[in-house]
């Protein structure tokens, strides 16, 4: 097994990144970093401090759903404090990012499942979780929570493994997570930076999603879609055309692909 120390810093020395992953704070284990994340976003942490976990107790992923993050998993959170307009292009901005590392580091393509599922070989390898406090119009902060499946064994873990994968399951080896971490939170800045200075990282995101043409159900709330997913907004909402010929936007949703 490839043992790397997630003390921050080594994940901070030389990383070269003015802000994101210059404060790292790292617990062994820890019930979910989106908690500890948010409780410093509301005493005015530093833009782009780190909250990092050797293992979650309690992950949590969307729509309430649990999520796994046992020892050898990537597990962090960052906070950040962009402005209202730029809060639906966080949810690309992690995925891509995440994409990006992976493949610099492991040579492994990935693609993405709307809205912001990481997928390898059609399975899932990351979750992204953003979470965010708006008042009045202002951004109070934004959290983006991450997780990615790098050193796991899936027959460890059978109720996940027929939609799951990992790094190591994917390449037949263990893979540095502290080399995936450094790679992500430097594409993370970049991504945030191209934002900042008015460039768009919405076309590569939409270029991206395996899920566009093809035909799915999509839960949203209470209210199950079906139809072909034609495209998605500069929002992030998805455009699902019907048999009847009619459009859906669907903002947040879980999408299952049909063929
Ligand atoms: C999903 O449901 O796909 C999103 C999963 C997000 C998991 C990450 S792991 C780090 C951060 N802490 C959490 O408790 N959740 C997010």
């Amino acid at each position: 097994m490839v043992e790397n120390s997630l003390s921050p810093i080594s994940i901070t020395n030389n990383l070269g990144t003015h802000f994101v992953g210059q404060r790292v704070i790292y617990y062994p284990s820890l019930t979910s970093t989106m908690e500890v994340a948010k409780q410093e976003a509301q005493q005015g942490a530093a833009e782009g401090t780190v909250i990092i976990a050797d293992e979650q107790t309690a992950g949590k992923g969307r729509i309430k759903r649990v999520w796994l993050s046992p020892k050898g998993s990537i597990a962090l959170s960052v906070i950040l404090y962009p402005s209202v307009a730029y809060l639906p292009s966080l949810i690309m901005l992690a995925s891509l990012a995440v994409m990006h590392s992976i493949e610099a580091v492991t040579g492994l393509k990935s693609r993405l499942k709307w809205p912001n599922d990481v997928l390898i070989n059609d399975k899932k390898v990351c979750g992204v979780l953003i979470e965010s406090n708006v008042r009045g119009g202002i951004v109070h902060y934004a959290i983006i929570g991450i997780g990615i499946n790098v050193n796991l064994r899936l027959c460890d873990f059978p109720e996940i493994q027929p939609t799951a994968t990992s790094l190591s399951e994917e390449l037949g080896r263990n893979v540095s997570r502290l080399n995936v971490i450094r790679c992500l939170l430097v594409e993370l800045e970049k991504l945030y930076l191209t934002l900042a200075d008015g460039g768009s990282i919405y076309e590569e995101w939409r270029d991206s999603l395996v899920t566009l043409g093809r035909r799915v159900r999509v839960k949203s709330g209470e209210t199950i879609y079906e139809g072909i997913a034609e495209s998605v907004a500069r929002d992030g909402s998805l455009l699902l055309r019907h048999s009847d010929g009619s459009l859906s936007k669907i903002v947040a949703g879980d999408v299952t692909l049909r063929d």
